[in-house]
């Protein structure tokens, strides 16, 4: 019966067949999928994984964050349910990996456990979670399910309040039901994710698995240069108040400081919006999306600090105002170490070679890890592209993640009875 348990695999056909026909919906020309969140894209990708659902036998559910969910009772009346998750939405342009695989890896562990009709401690559920990338606001569905989000979370969503709501409206739901979407949390008996490194580590150790220890604090602001708009053609140059000059200066220096002095952060400015923008307008004012991260608190604080004195710095030197709005951050957030050893030992059981590192990435897994034993585990990202159309992950690395996850999820419910 052991052994039987342990030689189970999951269908890789099958799986690779989900794969494709997945990854064509809102695929891009170069190679990718256009998914965000509530787009029709990212509606049609949802409504594949509920047919793929109920084409299996499996209890098909979409809760009031949108998540969606596909349910097999295998444990005894009343156990609690182990959840397998990532997310169907995807950043603009981006790849066909990141969220993807992870929810079909869930889906075909379920149809592996449910083609074996084994019984386990737990029911298992696989849940594409809901705006993991943040088109609205990061991890929404992952928050809403551990009854982690609050009215005021919502009160300043990317893209603004009327894209939200009119998404909201387009997705069926509404601020109340997100809010109301909490499970009681003795109902979780832990969450498992896999998901693509989104970086070169794995490969450069010459691992198969990555099993994570750690998911980095990310701190995002948006900073307004402001300057005036004047005529680019008859404005001497030494009289402008040009706000695409401080923000510029902000950008390079931003960098510079975390090369020299913030080894283990990263610093990134994603966004600069130019107004009013155009080619004879010297800019009044110039929007920056500011991002950086790091495992380690102290070091966060510390760099918050510099990078607002530079970017004051370089604000007065071009005779700018500054306005600074700080957004929610997240905390670094360590995973159970008692899940990565079970991640570890199943990867063992399959003759992988895994790698313990931490995810420079977030990951709904965060929004699980205080409230359920949560672990997280990584396959090879060629190249360590990510958020890109080139992102890709070879096949066999990818029936591994599903096989991990696969023994990682026996193992954690506890297998009673098998009727192999
Ligand atoms: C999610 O992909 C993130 O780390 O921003
Ligand atoms: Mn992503
Ligand atoms: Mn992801």
């Amino acid at each position: 019966m052991r052994d039987a348990v342990s030689g189970l695999r999951v269908n890789a056909e099958r799986f690779r067949n989900n794969f494709e026909s997945l990854a064509s919906v809102g695929a891009t020309p170069g190679g990718g999928v256009h998914r965000p969140t509530f787009s029709q894209a990212h509606f049609q990708a949802r409504q594949w994984f509920i047919e793929q659902a109920e084409r299996a036998g499996l209890e098909a559910r979409v809760d009031g964050a949108g998540n969606h969910s596909a349910r097999l009772q295998c444990g005894l009346p009343g156990s609690r349910t182990l959840l397998l998750g990532s997310h169907l939405d995807s950043v603009p342009y981006g790849g066909r990996f990141d969220g993807a695989l992870g929810v079909l890896c869930a889906l075909e562990v379920l149809q592996t456990v449910k083609e074996t009709g084994l019984s386990l401690a737990v029911d298992l559920e696989a849940v594409d979670l809901t705006d993991e990338e943040g088109t609205y606001g990061n991890f929404l569905g992952s928050r809403g399910l551990a009854g982690k989000l609050r009215a005021e979370d919502l009160e300043n969503p990317s893209g603004g309040q009327e894209a939200f709501e009119n998404a909201l409206a387009l997705a069926g739901l509404s601020r109340s039901g997100l809010l109301s979407a909490g499970r009681d949390p003795n109902s979780i008996a832990g969450y498992l994710e896999v998901h693509v490194e989104q970086g070169p580590r794995l490969a450069q150790a010459g691992a198969d698995i990555g099993i994570v220890t750690d998911i980095v604090s990310t701190c995002r602001y948006r900073l307004k240069f402001i300057g005036r708009a004047d005529h680019s053609g008859t404005t001497p140059m030494e009289n402008r108040r040009d706000a695409s000059q401080g923000a510029s200066a902000f950008a390079l220096a931003a960098r510079e400081t975390v090369l020299q002095t913030f080894k283990d952060c990263v610093v990134n400015v994603g966004n600069m919006r130019f107004e009013p923008g155009a080619f004879n307008v010297v800019p009044a004012a110039v929007h920056v999306s500011l991002e950086f991260r790091s495992l380690d608190r102290q070091q966060l604080q510390r760099l918050e600090r510099s990078l607002f004195r530079q970017a004051r710095e370089q604000a007065e030197r071009f005779q700018l105002a500054l306005q600074v709005e700080r957004l929610k951050a997240t905390a670094p957030t360590p995973m159970s170490s008692e899940v990565q050893q079970v991640i570890k030992e199943a990867a063992e059981l399959l003759g992988l070679r895994s790698l313990s590192l931490p995810s420079g990435a977030g990951h709904d897994a965060q929004s699980f890890a205080d409230l359920c034993p949560t672990g997280m585990l990584f396959v090879p990202s060629v190249g360590g592209y990510s958020h890109s159309s080139q992102e890709f992950t070879r096949w066999h690395d990818c029936v591994n993640g599903a096989n991990v996850l696969l023994h990682a999820t026996l193992k954690m419910s506890g297998v009673m009875r098998a009727v192999l």
